[in-house]
């Protein structure tokens, strides 16, 4: 049983041949036990390979509780409300978002369920260690994928942060006239690219979003996120989808200027020089299409508000907080700064929310018209 990504990968590609990027990085990522996000190793924050909105402290836990608490309250306080979170990574935004909720909106704890959706055991395990405590205040459960997520006839909260951005990708590189998808191979033990004329799915993809068919143009497609709304739209049958991530919408993420795409390799907090290097030990990451999710939320019946960047959309949550009498600590302050500041958070990540059966009369404090 090859016991590393690098010899894993090699294996397949000896046994099948050729792997499409996506198979690619899923291995790379999610490969059981060794993957890098699987492993369990720490890769976020300061001590890992990237900084997320979430390991800058607690605040945003405390806005989305808002968020929740206002949601509860627009719908007269159920009596049973349900908060997911796919992606949790250690579970540091889940505690918080609990923390605050019992904290600040008491009322609330008698309806409160948390599910995780986690199909790392190594990170549930770390997830459990630090909710713990509140084991005993609310009810956590853990699902291994959404389709293990009991379907909801209570209202529900879905909530995730930097998720999408980490789902697989497959890539397409315009040349020599024509479409092409990238797979990778290997040589004399060295992975290399290669590059395969695109299936008609993917041209099909290619013309629906307009990717513009210029000589070297490099994009990323993410079919899979179809499916993941779809199954979650299944599962939900009111209540919300909150996404907090990078991107962009379609006709920025294709415009003819961005021709290199977005896929960037992170290791210690610097772009690594190549996808390929490495596997199994730096992140792989690209761009969400955020028209795309819009798209695909509408057709399933939800209503979309945004994308909106942090700066606008966390700002408009923390109005009412910024507002109070007291005076908010220099490190709350700079907590909010990190968040909302264009040279932080503020402009790269966007929220979207997508709400399923809600009266016409919901409207999100993070998008006041
Ligand atoms: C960039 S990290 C973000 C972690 C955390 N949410 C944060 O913002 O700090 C991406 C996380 O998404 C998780 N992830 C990716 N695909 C997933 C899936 N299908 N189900 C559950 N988690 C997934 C990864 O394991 C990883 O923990």
């Amino acid at each position: 049983m090859p016991q590393t990504v690098a010899s894993f990968l090699s294996h397949q590609i000896q046994s099948l041949g050729p792997l499409r990027f996506d198979k690619f990085m899923d291995i790379s990522l999610y490969q059981q036990d060794v993957g890098y996000y699987s492993s369990g190793k720490t890769r976020t924050g300061a001590q890992g390979d990237f900084l997320t909105p979430v390991s800058t402290g607690p605040v945003l836990g405390q806005l989305l509780s808002q968020q929740i608490s206002e949601f509860a309250k627009f719908l007269n306080h159920p009596p049973s409300l349900h908060i997911v979170e796919q992606g949790a990574d250690r579970g540091h935004l889940a505690h918080d978002i609990l923390t605050s909720l019992l904290q600040d909106h008491p009322h609330l704890n008698s309806s409160l369920q948390l599910h995780l959706i986690e199909p790392s055991p190594p990170l549930a395990q770390q997830q459990k260690k630090l909710l713990q405590p509140l084991f005993s205040k609310i009810p956590i459960h853990w699902h291994s994928d959404i389709s293990s997520l009991p379907t909801q006839s209570n209202p529900t909260f879905f909530y995730s942060c930097e998720l999408i951005d980490s789902f697989p990708v497959r890539l397409i590189r315009f040349h020599s006239g024509q479409w092409h998808e990238r797979f990778v191979t290997e040589t004399n033990s060295q992975l290399e690219w290669l590059d395969q004329p695109a299936p008609p799915e993917l041209l099909q993809e290619i013309s629906h979003w307009s990717i513009p068919a210029i000589e070297g143009f490099t994009a990323e497609l993410r079919p899979s996120v179809c499916p993941w709304i779809k199954l979650l739209s299944e599962k939900i049958q009111q209540g919300i989808v909150l996404t907090l991530d990078y991107g962009l919408p379609a006709p920025e993420l294709y415009h003819p200027s961005r021709s290199s795409g977005s896929l960037v390799a992170l290791r210690h907090h610097s772009y690594s020089p190549s996808p390929l290097a490495h596997p199994g030990e730096q992140d792989l990451t690209a761009h969400v299409n955020f028209t795309q999710l819009i798209e695909e939320g509408n057709s399933l019946g939800f209503r979309s508000f945004g994308p909106r960047p942090f700066m606008s959309a966390l700002t408009h949550q923390a109005t009412s907080l910024l507002r109070q009498s007291s005076p908010k600590s220099e490190k709350w302050t700079r907590n909010f700064q990190h968040l909302v500041h264009p040279s932080f958070f503020g402009q790269s990540h966007l929220a979207l929310l997508q709400a399923k059966n809600l009266p016409p009369t919901y409207r999100p404090s993070m998008f006041p018209i």
